[in-house]
């Protein structure tokens, strides 16, 4: 294989990249990024590995969740807090009633690029460019708008860095200590049977606080009482950016891309003998590969063998997202993925997004996903892994903390008619925080169930 370098991926062809108008001045803007400070330490990007291992090796489950896309215009400190703490609730109900460690990764602080079915959007006769994310466009129909602009990427950093130190200090400052576990009850959830399971482990977890607290193990003596890890992750698709956040750790000389702590590949952007695969190979974080339906078992093999040489367990996340209909195919779903990585002995995590195969148009026309389509795929993941004998071991999720209505159905029956009364999003549907409460106690009953 050639030599890899932090830009060798400039040799590859490559999908799914603006086309800037001034060279000179993204070539300033890229200068400038370089000398900025990193957003995360390699030291952390390892953490996360190892944690990782743990899910390939079934100790541990996988929770990704964040936006689809994050973007400018809705950024403030209760986003951030609520989807923290719609993760964090997820996660007590997938430890506590599932039984096992939760390694947290949101999409956030970083995950701006936005990969797009078309390059260009043409409404009443007006063609331009499609929105690719707000590091690279704006979403506003207008030529302006759409032009892409290198300066969005300092933009993208900053917001990216207050939202790290914001994260940061939830994790670690008290927010996430266990005994808040009530607290982090989003003020809009409903009072219904979803928000009342919760409210009753809420009040088992703390009955055995105070027994613990009675033994002597309490928040000032264990720091896994008070504080939590909670890692980044956005697609690594904006190269140019990605590049100059990749630094050389002074500790073992390996490249790390600092930008986040886990990146991931899109479906649109695997192909072996592209600039995607070939920058991703080179770092040493952590990485996801998406796998939509059109993935061939051998292409797998070949792409796994690619980003993983060393079959280290941690180090590379299969996020298979095929679609409802599709994943439980024996012939053409998941089951001849497993069985193609089973028999070459890889070590990976798998991972179900089950928001990405799901995406429908309603009659009024939105962009959504029936959240049955969304547990109908979960179920299937993890009953496809249990007879073949594997782990279904994370899922990778489009949500908010906010209270919008962006993907029909749930307990909290949101109806296509409701779609227009908070749809907010710059892309695809997020699950809301109801929603995705209802998701984790899925899970928490399939994990248990695949222990007994
Ligand atoms: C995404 O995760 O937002 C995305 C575009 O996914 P995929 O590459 O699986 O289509
Ligand atoms: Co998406």
């Amino acid at each position: 294989m050639s030599i890899w370098s932090p830009s060798s991926w400039r040799e590859k062809p490559i999908l799914q990249q603006p086309t800037y108008p001034n060279q000179d001045e993204l070539n300033s803007v890229l200068s400038e990024l370089k000398n900025y400070p990193p957003l995360v330490f390699a030291g952390e990007a390892r953490s996360l590995t190892s944690q990782l291992a743990n899910v390939a090796n079934g100790e541990a489950f996988l929770l990704q969740g964040g936006d689809c896309a994050e973007s400018f215009s809705e950024f403030h400190a209760t986003n951030i807090r609520d989807t923290f703490k719609a993760i964090l609730q997820m996660s007590v109900v997938m430890t506590y009633a599932g039984g096992l460690p939760v390694v947290k990764v949101g999409r956030l602080g970083g995950q701006f690029a936005k990969p797009r079915s078309s390059d260009t959007e043409t409404i009443d006769g007006v063609t331009l460019d499609s929105y690719r994310g707000d590091i690279i466009n704006g979403v506003e129909f207008t030529s302006e708008a759409r032009t892409p602009d290198p300066q969005r990427m300092i933009k993208a950093y900053n917001q990216s860095a207050a939202t790290l130190n914001l994260l940061r200090a939830f994790a670690s400052g008290g927010l996430a200590d266990l005994h808040q576990v009530h607290k982090w009850t989003l003020d809009f959830a409903h009072k219904g049977e979803i928000n009342k399971k919760y409210e009753d482990l809420a009040e088992d977890i703390e009955k055995s606080l105070k027994f613990m607290a009675a033994c002597g193990i309490s928040s000032k003596t264990h720091r896994t009482l008070r504080e939590t890890d909670f890692f980044t992750s956005h697609e690594a698709l904006l190269l140019p950016y990605e590049e100059a956040f990749t630094r050389k750790d002074s500790l073992t000389g390996e490249w790390y891309d600092t930008s986040s702590h886990m990146l991931w590949i899109g479906d649109r952007t695997r192909q072996l003998d592209g600039a995607h695969v070939e920058y991703m190979r080179g770092i040493k974080n952590p990485i996801g590969v998406k796998a939509g339906p059109s993935m061939d078992p051998d292409d797998l093999v070949r792409l796994v063998n690619t980003l993983n040489p060393e079959n280290e367990a941690g180090r590379l996340n299969i996020i298979v997202r095929m679609g409802a209909d599709k994943v439980g195919d024996d012939k053409t779903g998941m089951p001849k993925l497993i069985r193609a990585i089973e028999r070459e002995g890889m070590k990976v995590v798998w991972s179900c997004d089950p928001m990405h195969g799901n995406t429908i148009k309603s009659s009024n026309n939105y962009k959504t996903r029936p959240v049955d389509a969304i547990l109908t795929e979960m179920k299937q993941f993890f009953q496809v892994h249990k007879a073949e004998g594997t782990f279904g071991g994370g899922v990778h999720l489009e949500m908010t903390g906010k209270n919008v209505t962006e993907c029909i159905g749930g307990s909290f029956v949101v109806t296509e008619e409701d779609l227009s009364s908070r749809y907010h999003t710059h892309c695809d549907p997020r699950l809301n925080a109801d929603q995705a409460l209802e998701l984790a106690f899925l899970i928490a009953d399939t994990l248990k169930e695949a222990k007994k």
